[in-house]
């Protein structure tokens, strides 16, 4: 990992338009960095943002209010130019490998695809480079002349990864890329997009729900609630110095391997629902669940603040 920032969202905000004039804030004021070389984790509820946060910081969506810069620049999507430019640095990786690969096309003109709408190399050249792909994500040669349905599940995100390798991206979005797949292929997977990562220099947003496995692979992780980032930090450090009443209830969730410990264990339960995205209330988000709430946490939002070095939470309750 390196000190420089590539992606920076800044205020970055993404709504979805409803029916009857209704406006469901998915993304809210997020203002985060991603440095190059480093994998930050995204964790938080079903529902609180991670895939539209991810799909917005590659610029799938373009954000409703704030910026996304990448590498010192303002990514501006309405211009085809630049869209296209920026299409070719970040890539993403889908949850589900069945629904991601178009079932018509052999596996070789799917890795090809992107190579060759960003005009990389002769078509000798692509051929070469999709026999190498397959190599580097462990499949063999000859998958590149059939289809999709002749895999399982494992081998296809192993055919998602060669696609989005296929254009040298320097950030990939990994969208619980492991969550689809059996227990004994979720390592194989792990360990394929850690060397990759090794060996290229990628820049990872690693989303997923397992907290165990965001924990191994990511150098910091975000958690999320309700469209914003609650507390940033290094895993190390959010693990072990966990602030913000969120991270605290999500993390003592996660079964510890040690069936000991795992027994001695204070499990927080969080009461309540989560509000809706669409009436969010008035202050912090998490007002309505957590259970030290004061009036001053009804009334306003907080901002996400740095407490310790590089250690970032969005809590009024939390002394700096
Ligand atoms: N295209 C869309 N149109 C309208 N609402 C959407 C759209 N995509 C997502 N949403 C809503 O935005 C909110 C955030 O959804 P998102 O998929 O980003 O959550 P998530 O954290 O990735 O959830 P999960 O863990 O289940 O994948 C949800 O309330 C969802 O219903
Ligand atoms: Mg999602």
């Amino acid at each position: 990992m390196t000190n420089e920032v590539l992606v920076q969202a800044d205020h970055l905000c993404k709504y979805f338009k409803l029916g009857g004039g209704r406006m469901l804030h998915a993304v809210e004021d997020v203002n985060l960095e991603i440095h190059r070389g480093e994998t930050l984790g995204l964790v938080g509820e079903s529902g609180c943002g991670k895939s539209t946060l991810g799909r917005t910081l590659m610029g799938i969506y373009k954000p409703t209010k704030g910026k996304l810069v990448y590498g010192g620049k303002e990514i501006d999507l309405t211009n085809k130019k630049e869209r296209f430019a920026f299409a070719k640095k970040a890539q993403i990786i889908f949850q589900d490998p069945y629904a991601s690969l178009d079932p018509r096309m052999t596996v070789g003109s799917i890795i090809a695809e992107g190579m060759e709408i960003h005009g990389m190399y002769d078509e000798k050249k692509r051929q070469e480079r999709v026999a190498e792909l397959l190599d580097i994500v462990g499949l063999n040669r000859e998958h590149a002349n059939r289809f999709p349905h002749e895999f399982s599940g494992g081998q296809r995100q192993r055919i998602g990864i060669a696609r989005a390798l296929a254009i040298e991206p320097e950030f990939i979005v990994c969208d619980e890329p492991i969550s689809a797949l059996d227990v004994s292929i979720q390592a194989q997977v792990i360990n394929l997009l850690h060397e990759l990562q090794e060996k290229m220099g990628l820049t990872y947003l690693f989303i997923a729900h397992d907290l165990n496995i965001v924990k191994y692979i990511s150098d910091r992780i975000a958690v999320m609630y309700l469209g914003s980032v609650v507390e940033l930090a290094t895993s190390d450090e959010l693990y072990a110095n966990t602030l913000h009443p969120y991270s605290k209830a999500l993390l003592s969730a996660v079964p510890i391997p040690d069936p000991h410990k795992e027994a001695q264990k204070h499990r927080q339960i969080i009461d309540g629902d989560v509000p809706s995205p669409i009436n969010k209330p008035k202050g912090c988000a998490f007002s309505s669940r957590c259970p030290q709430a004061c009036d001053k946490c009804r009334q306003s939002a907080p901002e996400l603040r740095e407490i310790r070095p590089g250690h970032f939470v969005a809590c009024h309750l939390v002394e700096g």
